[in-house]
């Protein structure tokens, strides 16, 4: 078990399917009650069952990342429902379709990627700094990309706001520090979610293995347990920081 986890109380946005209903699981199972947010709201409502019937704590709603009011209702969930906030997992994303390179991306899609990817992790974070700075101190955990910095030649929004994200990573963790804040991100390398599966062929998914430093792809898991313990205080002295989770597709400092 994770140091701290056990009783307190977070969210989960985006946490209806994929990495972000993993994470909530991995959460729930450390002891943390959680309220998980998702814009299909059937499947945050899934998720948290699954958590009960497992014995432990969740309540699934509707959440509108990239809405303040929404933002607002979810974190007042947290209160009303389990007394408090000690950390937020801001992990939703989505609006790449038509997301291709700078001169072919219409700027709907650009507007989109930004509004989905990046303004709702500002969103999210005033929403829910006041309290966590009025329990003394919490956790603000964001899931970025390995597209951030991989240079990718198909893409343009979806790298461009992950890197808006670490700024926003950076900005918190200096300015909300010696309250008791820690605010960081992970950037996942492939993890084989339904999202991400049903983009590639077989043939793809091969090469991509091949490539890799590892015997497998990601699982939505292998990020739950860093997110979990970014959560917990066994996290308490990361601050700031960018961790690429990845089986080692890129080597980073
Ligand atoms: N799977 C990967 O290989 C991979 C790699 C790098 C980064 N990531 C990142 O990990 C995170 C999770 O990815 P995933 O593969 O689990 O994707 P996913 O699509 O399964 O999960 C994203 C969730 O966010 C929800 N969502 C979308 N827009 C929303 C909104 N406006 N408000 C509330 N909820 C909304 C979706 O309904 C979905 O349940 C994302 O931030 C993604 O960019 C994933």
């Amino acid at each position: 078990m994770m140091r701290g986890l056990s009783g307190r109380a977070g969210i989960v946005a985006g946490g209806g399917r994929g990495i972000g209903a993993a994470t909530a699981r991995r959460l729930a199972a450390e002891g943390a009650a959680v309220v998980i947010g998702d814009i299909v709201e059937q499947w945050a409502i899934e998720t948290a069952r699954v958590i009960c019937s497992e014995g432990g704590k969740a309540v699934g709603v509707h959440l509108d990342g990239t809405s303040a009011a929404s933002q607002a209702a979810i974190v007042g969930t947290a209160l009303s429902h389990f007394g408090g906030l000690d950390f937020y997992h801001s992990n939703l994303a989505g609006g790449t379709e038509g997301d291709i390179d700078i001169l072919n991306c219409p700027e709907e899609v650009l507007d989109r990627s930004f509004a989905i990817n990046a303004k709702s992790h500002f969103l999210a974070t005033q929403a829910a700094l006041p309290m966590l700075i009025e329990r003394g101190g919490g956790a603000m955990i964001y899931t970025s990309s390995g597209a951030a910095i991989s240079g990718n030649p198909l893409q343009v929004a979806y790298p461009m706001t992950k890197n808006a994200l670490h700024a926003l990573v950076r900005h918190v963790a200096r300015k909300f520090g010696k309250q008791g804040i820690r605010a960081n991100g992970i950037c996942p390398g492939v993890v084989m979610t339904e999202a991400v599966a049903q983009h590639l062929t077989e043939d793809y998914v091969q090469s991509m293995r091949d490539s890799l430093p590892h015997r497998r792809l990601g699982r939505p898991d292998d990020i739950a347990g860093a997110v979990a313990f970014l959560a917990s205080d066994d996290g308490e002295w990361v601050n700031g920081q960018l961790w690429h989770v990845n089986g080692g597709s890129l080597l980073r400092d």
